[in-house]
């Protein structure tokens, strides 16, 4: 049986991960994946998570399973940290999820059954896992113009000029906050416009939010998914604490699903509960457990968010060292853009020979589009990477 199996495409941030696992040399750089590291290069357990862990440790009483939707109160205290006062509790499904990418392919099975005929549309790029997510639940796929490759901003018309091609009934995926792999955002009145192209046509935003707090704020990044939230009927909202919570490993996500109508809230919720069932069961508790009670402690929250806020400024910074290291060395202003893209990413623009270049003559690594891992420099690599960019006629 199992010599039947056909070879998986394989996944190029995975690839890229163990490429530079198997690299030798000890001054590599790693701008792949999407972990944060310190100044240090470790990517650290955030303090609030060690507290709660202790707290956790001493008081927790049983491991026996939590509902299939996960502990109520993680659901309430996640949506709240996403969704703020945007919409009613009463419109609100929610099922933990194990991690951001275990929300995305729940959300793409719920589409699957509630319309199987739907088109899900994305952004040209998207994050990899995206499509490939997709493919494997069988849902049609249709792609918008998203990156700006000459200004390396968003080509807003271009994108709306594809979603006017979208059915009604169609799912626009769409990225909340810091835009992965190209760290160009919509900007707030861009997306009221698309709101009402949404509204108009009757399509169903999906939103993936796995970046809160890394670019603009807490609430600033989670003001475009309230404002569609607070506006459409019906939304799918996949959520992750991977990187805000900095708990990679535990896998914590969350789906929630907004009805437009209350009464629709229990089949929605029902089906939820039993795609839980059907791919895994329960889902993890450790993360979701430690998130709650970093939210509904004052003074754990306080922690988590000041650590969360040093973290946002260090990435910022990081963007206008380099920014400001280009300049100086190739003698133009065309990397300014670096300075303004948000969260983790930037796509840097460089083909994909010069990507190869780079890491084989610097042992730099970063994703075959160019997408770079701010996140994974700190003041000393960055004029290294600034000089090999240079050197490579980026
Ligand atoms: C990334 O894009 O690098 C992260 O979201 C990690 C992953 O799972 O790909």
């Amino acid at each position: 049986m199992l010599t039947n199996l056909q070879a998986q495409p394989e996944d190029k941030i995975m690839a890229l991960m163990a490429m530079y696992r198997a690299d030798p040399r000890d001054n590599k750089i790693d701008l792949g994946v999407g972990v944060y590291k310190n100044a240090q290069g470790v990517t650290p357990v955030m303090r609030a998570i060690k507290a709660a862990e202790q707290q956790l440790w001493e008081a927790e009483q049983t491991k026996a399973y939590t509902g299939l939707a996960g502990d109520p109160a993680y659901g309430r205290a996640l949506s709240g940290l996403v969704l703020g006062n945007a919409v009613e509790a009463e419109r609100l499904a929610l099922a933990a999820q194990p991690g951001g990418t275990g929300a995305i392919h729940q959300a793409a099975e719920l589409i699957k059954a509630a319309n199987p005929d739907a088109t899900v549309w994305l952004s040209a790029p998207t994050w990899p896992n995206h499509p490939a997510i997709l493919r494997h639940v069988g849902l049609a796929m249709g792609e918008y113009r998203y990156f700006d490759n000459d200004t390396r901003g968003v080509d807003f018309d271009g994108m709306m000029d594809d979603l006017k091609g979208a059915k009604a009934g169609d799912v626009v995926l769409l990225h909340g906050c810091c835009h992965n792999p190209t760290g160009a955002n919509l900007t707030l009145p861009q997306w009221s416009e698309l709101i009402a192209l949404m509204q108009d046509s009757g399509l169903v935003p999906m939103i993936d939010i796995a970046y809160q707090g890394f670019g603009d704020g807490l609430d600033e990044d989670a003001a475009a998914t309230r404002l569609v939230a607070s506006a459409m009927p019906e939304v799918l909202i996949a959520a992750s604490c991977s990187k805000n919570f900095g708990i990679y490993r535990e896998r914590t996500g969350l789906l929630m699903a907004i009805s437009e109508k209350a009464d629709q809230t229990a089949l929605t919720q029902q089906n939820l509960s039993s795609l839980n069932r059907l791919n895994f069961s329960f889902p993890p508790d450790h993360g979701a457990r430690l998130v709650t009670m970093i939210l509904e402690d004052d003074a754990l929250r306080a922690d988590w968010m000041a650590e969360l806020e040093e973290v946002r400024l260090g990435m910022l910074g990081l963007r206008e060292q380099l920014a400001t290291e280009l300049r100086a060395r190739t003698g133009s202003d065309r990397f300014g853009f670096i300075a303004e893209h948000r969260g983790m990413f930037s796509r840097l623009g460089a083909t994909p020979e010069q990507v190869a270049k780079m890491r084989e003559d610097h042992g730099i690594y970063m994703v075959g589009d160019s997408r770079l891992n701010i996140a994974g420099l700190n003041r000393t690599t960055v004029p290294i990477l600034a000089q090999a960019i240079a050197e490579t006629g980026v």
